[in-house]
């Protein structure tokens, strides 16, 4: 058997009851993935010649995860059971003559795993192959039952279990290679003699097992591989494998990471030798980040792309930017979508960016909103520095250029120029273009009034006085409502 001659099919049609969710089982995720991508992602390295996912439930948000991956979509319509998926398949599979066939919520299997369970089926020249696992728990699995050290002879339900049989530990992974000409008829003769009136696949195994055919199963090296995600706890176990597994490769190739099990990664994420995470950071979607970077604690990253030499100090926000080498910020920095950060530029505490270029060496240190905003190199931007982007209607740029001075508290009414090497009086309104090396001010002028204060305290000391001296009785009279109250 060639891979030629190998289709894979995936059973991804049930509604995934045991969720309570509104979402089909195989688009909850895992792992960052929804489960049927997962699963389909682990089948790519097999170049099988068809690929073919059965869906059903939310059938057409299936059929657009899997169809980028060059999957075809088999329509189940009603859901009658995994052996009634495999008839649906069988159309499509064209002259494929064996499939592999895996269940759609079981997303942690690894394709050298497949590859395996694919040689067993081939050297064993099986009927059928199963993927099985040995459980301490196998609640809720179907059970192997074996008729000697290598051959099976059918799956029981876990509904189905005599009380010995509960006590059989290796169970069904759902993952099985198949010799179609011997499935075909096999199936056809399964009934759906189960409480749910359902066509069980696992049948077919049974009734090939009686007509003599050859059944093999293949344990699992790893169990947690089959693990099924039919529950919210199996869904949060799936994901905390995957999860692992991504930070075992990216400690594998050089990345420390403090206290892993706090650090939650997506699987696109790439980041470069010696770069430092520390502990509850979240790294997501395509953040790549360089060499000898610090994300330091609570920092999150979704889309993000950092050059080497980064630093993210604790609790900072990066969403869709662009960091350059060199660049420190937070702790405490927003930059909420399409902000470039130029190298050794720094963005300090309370500083929230949108849609704004930082030049070289440019600092916004502390207590800032730039939107919409290019900024030249090595400028400096006061604490409290706002601009006002947005007049309730649209929004508008403002241009920084190089060597500029912001004085803190100063409002940039957009759109504004500030030319280079010009400064800003803190404190200052600025609505109009400030030309290069010009000073922009605009504030109310201070006046100082000599002896202000002292002669208001000595005012307010002779008022008390009085106060005092004419108050005494009538503080202690009642009035006249309190007194007519008492005699009533
Ligand atoms: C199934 C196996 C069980 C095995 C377990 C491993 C059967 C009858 N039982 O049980 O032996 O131990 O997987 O995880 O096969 N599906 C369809 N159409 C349907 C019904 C199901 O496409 O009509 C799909 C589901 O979307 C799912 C997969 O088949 O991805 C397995 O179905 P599920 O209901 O999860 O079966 P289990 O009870 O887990
Ligand atoms: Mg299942």
């Amino acid at each position: 058997m060639s891979n030629h001659d190998l289709a894979i099919v995936i059973l991804a049609a049930g509604k995934g009851t045991r969720l309570k969710s509104s979402r089909a089982k195989v688009l909850h995720r895992a792992g960052g993935r929804t489960l049927v991508e997962q699963v389909v992602r682990s089948c790519a390295p097999l170049k099988a010649r068809e690929t073919v996912v059965v869906v059903g439930h939310q059938a057409e948000q299936v059929a657009a995860v899997v169809e980028p991956f060059g999957a075809v979509a088999a329509l189940q319509q009603p859901q009658n059971g995994t052996g009634q998926a495999m008839q649906v398949a069988r159309r499509p599979l064209g002259r494929a003559r064996s499939a592999l066939v895996l269940p759609g919520d079981a997303p942690l299997v690894r394709p050298e795993t497949l590859k395996a369970l694919i040689a067993a089926h081939q050297n064993g020249n099986a009927a059928a192959t199963i993927l099985t696992a040995v459980l301490a728990d196998p609640a809720g699995y179907g059970r192997i039952l074996r008729k000697s050290e290598t051959a099976v002879s059918a799956i029981v339900e876990e509904s189905q279990l005599t009380d010995e049989q509960r006590e059989i530990n290796e169970i069904n992974s759902a993952i099985y290679c198949f010799t179609l000409e011997k499935l075909w008829p096999a199936l056809s003769q399964v009934k759906p003699n189960n409480k749910h009136r359902e066509l069980y696949l696992t049948d077919a195994i049974g009734v090939m097992a009686s007509k003599g055919e050859t059944v093999l199963a293949q344990v699992a090296s790893d169990p947690r591989e089959v693990l099924g995600c039919n529950t919210r706890a199996e869904l949060a176990e799936a994901d905390r494998v995957f999860r692992e597994r991504k930070r075992d490769a990216l400690m594998d190739a050089g990345v420390t990471i403090q206290l892993p099990e706090t650090v939650l990664i997506d699987p696109d994420v790439t980041a470069g030798e010696d770069t430092v995470i520390e502990p509850g950071v979240q790294l997501l979607g395509k953040t790549k980040i360089g060499a000898r970077c610090t994300i330091r604690t609570g920092s999150v990253l979704n889309d993000a792309i950092l050059g080497d030499d980064v630093t993210v100090e604790p609790h900072c926000v990066v969403e869709q930017s662009r960091l350059d080498d060199r660049v420190i910020i937070g702790p405490f920095a927003r930059l909420r979508p399409n902000n470039h950060l130029k190298a050794d530029s720094r963005i300090g505490n309370f500083v929230e960016l949108k849609k704004s270029t930082i030049g070289e060496g440019t600092k916004a240190m502390h207590l800032s909103y730039l939107g919409d905003t290019k900024i030249g190199s090595k400028s400096n931007i006061g604490a409290g520095t706002i601009t006002c982007n947005y007049d309730g209607f649209h929004k508008y740029p403002t241009t920084i250029g190089n060597k500029v001075f912001i004085g803190s508290d100063s409002a940039l009414v957009a759109p504004v120029r500030i030319g280079d090497g010009a400064y800003i009086a803190a404190g200052s309104t600025i609505t109009e273009h400030v030309p290069a090396d010009g000073l922009g001010i605009a504030r109310g002028r201070q006046v100082n009034k000599p002896g202000w204060a002292a002669k208001k305290r000595r005012e307010l000391a002779a008022t008390e006085k009085t106060k005092k001296s004419s108050g005494h009785r009538s503080k202690k009279r009642p009035r006249r409502a309190a007194r007519n109250r008492k005699h009533r």
